[in-house]
């Protein structure tokens, strides 16, 4: 099996600042882990940023008048800024959730919460549209919003080879269109969705466009003011952050023109007895004492990954990508659900091998101590649409190297022997 050079980044020292690469895996074996698209492992500037926050300045924010509130306040501000700073974004366009799918259902619920008189009111007749290749977080919530408002959805196909099919895109995207939701690279294809002819039909006819930013902002530079797009969504834990830390980006206009989702306190600006009138975003948005330990730890995360260059990071991953397409391709039976050249996708490798049945083949690879994800990965339509109940999958990320898919296609080979 040959391996090759990676010259861009050095995944020697990146791994030695992921503390869970030393341990072991069923009984002493290395860990091969390519499951970073479900979540991705920690630096331990992470770690002690979090830990660091609950020992020295846990305080609830923007409430108390001591010394620990207003060092616990800077914190989360500043985490803020770190992340305006990577999205290259305004400070109060960032809001912090709890995660990715939280972001995605505060779009939904507030758009479903505007009344006639708001922008983004929505009603029987409009149309919302969504992709076939959605993972859950990104379809649910729209449905949901259809059934409550009488809002038809509709939906982009994706082809056989796991792109867009963008052949209709007027027949899609229509007069009626308010909402366009869809992602930016598929947790289960890696495909990379072309956003500019979407976005310009989308804002021709008036409609919002929400990007789903979970498998490419961990990934790639994303730059909010070239996107095209209003909204944009991602969580901190598959960027090497803390899980229970989640971002919304959306225009400062279209934050502030937008009802609340969650109400309570720190989301106000006076409160009487009936009545509450609301804060500006991104603070209308954060209702309660908020994830900040976690937000910190994102912000370490956001610049340990501006500390590599998220270009780096970005090439890095095509060249294992274009290794991995061509070294599973010489796999008999194993087939690749996705696009088979590495342009416009990232790297998820979704495959089948013959009839050996995902889960067996992931739990093969485990006892070898490597760690896939298979099954439909939250993504149900997508794979009943490409006719395979589960798939098999490795995604890649900045520790992860030529040797880590040189050990899955041993591993694939050992269990075509086995089964
Ligand atoms: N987190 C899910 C995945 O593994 C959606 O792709």
């Amino acid at each position: 099996m040959r391996s090759m050079s990676l010259p861009k980044i050095s995944t020697a020292e990146i791994i030695t600042d992921f503390p869970i690469f030393t341990r072991k895996i069923r009984d002493g074996k290395r860990l091969v882990y390519l499951d970073s698209g479900a979540t991705s492992q920690k630096p331990q500037c992470v770690i002690d940023a979090e830990s660091n926050f609950y020992r020295t300045h846990n305080a609830a924010v923007h409430r108390g008048a001591h010394q620990l509130a207003e060092e616990a306040t800077d914190a989360y501000e500043g985490a803020r800024a770190i992340v305006a700073r990577f999205l290259r974004a305004e400070i109060d366009e960032i809001v912090f959730t709890k995660s990715a799918t939280e972001s995605l259902n505060l779009v939904a619920y507030a758009i479903g919460n505007a009344d006639s008189a708001n922008r983004f009111h929505i009603k029987a007749g409009d149309e919302i549209v969504v992709t076939e290749m959605e993972h859950h977080a990104n379809l649910i919530p729209w449905q949901q919003l259809a059934s409550r408002t009488g809002a038809t959805l509709t939906w982009f196909e994706v082809t056989a080879e796991g792109r867009l099919d963008l052949s209709q895109l007027d027949r899609v995207i229509t007069e009626r269109t308010k909402i366009v939701a869809l992602t930016h690279q598929s947790n289960v294809l890696g495909t990379i969705n072309p956003l500019t002819q979407i976005t310009q039909r989308a804002h021709e006819v008036g409609a919002v466009v929400v990007l789903d930013a979970c498998q490419s902002v961990p990934h790639m530079p994303v730059d909010v003011r070239t996107l095209g797009v209003d909204f944009l969504a991602f969580s901190g834990h598959k960027a090497v952050g803390p899980t229970g830390i989640g971002i919304l980006w959306g225009k400062s206009k279209l934050l502030n023109e937008l009802p609340p989702f969650l109400t309570g306190g720190s989301m106000i600006e006076n409160v009487t007895m009936t009545n509450a009138t609301w804060a500006k975003a991104p603070k209308k948005f954060e209702a309660g004492v908020p994830n900040m330990a976690q937000a910190v730890g994102l912000g370490a995360a956001l610049n340990y990954l501006d500390n590599i260059g998220m270009s780096s990071i970005f090439d890095h991953e095509q060249e294992l990508t274009r290794y991995g397409l061509q070294v599973l391709s010489e796999i008999d039976d194993l087939k690749i659900v996705g696009p088979t050249s590495s342009a416009d996708r990232g790297g998820t490798l979704s495959f089948t091998v013959g009839d050996i049945h995902p889960h067996d083949l992931g739990q093969f690879l485990d006892a070898q101590g490597i760690a896939v994800r298979t099954g439909h990965h939250c993504a149900w339509p997508l794979t009943r649409k490409l006719g395979v109940p589960a798939t098999t999958r490795a995604s890649f990320y900045l520790y992860n190297t030529t040797e880590d898919i040189d050990a899955l296609v041993t591993g694939i080979r050992a269990a075509q022997k086995y089964f």
